[in-house]
């Protein structure tokens, strides 16, 4: 329960107040997390609580997907990861593939006219030549039209897979070492990091996954190695800017010791 927290460096305990994490002031602008990632899961489950087709969910889904984006940016956290499609995902239905495929398109028509206005920049990470021509063509146009925006860098995981991204990172450093641009020894952390979708986007420091499923799912591997991980049974659908302030406040009262000892940071 977020009442029982304290402020981990000022020993302040929070108010008994159960609206508490409603009000973004709350939460300290110096201690956000650089990079916030995202599993956004549940939409079937919350369409099907409304008795409705499981695209209704996803429908409901995009819309919340707009609402945090803004709250992120407005909050001024600088790197948002979505996770939307997974590489796993293309295992389902036609019928639900398609359909995502086409909300995607349509959203991504829709809310670049939104993102230009916040000053937010699209990126999109995942084996992206698998999308349908239609939905890569619009990701590449929203995303050539917001290179500029300086707020937010959302990026959104689409056919995306950790370990399918790991895979194309191994061939790439193999091909470079092969051609004698690089040997064995020159391959380092940043090496690596260059060879992700990731590239110049700092480490996750909170991934939040909603619907109570408590795994990983395949995201973002090796960016996540010492992200704090937060796991709620809220479905996407009904995720709000109040519970991502909770989520963060909650993140905020975590010690994060990088293997280092209490006394020591
Ligand atoms: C997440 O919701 C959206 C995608 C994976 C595209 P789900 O569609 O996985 O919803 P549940 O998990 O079945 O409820
Ligand atoms: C993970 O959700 C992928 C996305 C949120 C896009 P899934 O619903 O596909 O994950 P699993 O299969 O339940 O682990
Ligand atoms: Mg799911």
């Amino acid at each position: 329960d977020i009442n029982i927290f304290r402020f981990a460096k000022k020993n302040i305990p929070l108010p008994l107040d159960s609206n508490f994490a409603d009000k973004p002031m709350n939460i300290e602008k110096e201690m956000l997390p650089k990079h916030l990632a995202i599993i956004m899961d549940g939409n079937g489950r919350w369409a099907k609580q409304q008795g409705k087709q499981r695209i209704f969910g996803h429908e409901k889904g995009a819309k919340i997907v707009r609402e945090i984006i803004q709250e992120a940016s407005q909050l001024g956290i600088p790197y948002l990861t979505l996770y939307a499609f997974s590489t796993e995902n293309w295992n389902r239905p036609k019928l639900e593939v398609e359909a995502l495929m086409h909300l995607l398109s349509r959203y991504l028509q829709k809310e670049v006219a939104i993102m230009q206005k916040n000053n937010i920049r699209l990126n999109a990470i995942g084996d992206l030549e698998s999308l349908p021509s239609k939905v890569r063509k619009e990701l590449y146009k929203a995303m050539e039209q917001t290179k500029d925006n300086t707020s937010t860098t959302v990026s959104l995981a689409l056919a995306y897979g950790g370990q399918q991204e790991l895979l194309q990172m191994t061939q790439q450093l193999a091909r470079k070492v092969q051609q004698g641009l690089l040997t064995p020894e020159q391959i380092t952390p940043q090496e690596i990091q260059k060879a992700l979708y990731t590239q110049e986007i700092p480490p996750v420091d909170l991934l939040i996954r909603t619907s109570g499923e408590c795994r990983i799912s395949n995201f973002l591997l090796w960016q996540i190695a010492y992200a704090e991980l937060y796991f709620t049974d809220v479905l996407w659908p009904d995720f709000t800017p109040e519970q991502l302030h909770k989520a963060l406040l909650n993140y905020q009262n975590r010690e994060r010791r990088f293997g280092k000892t209490s006394e020591q940071l």
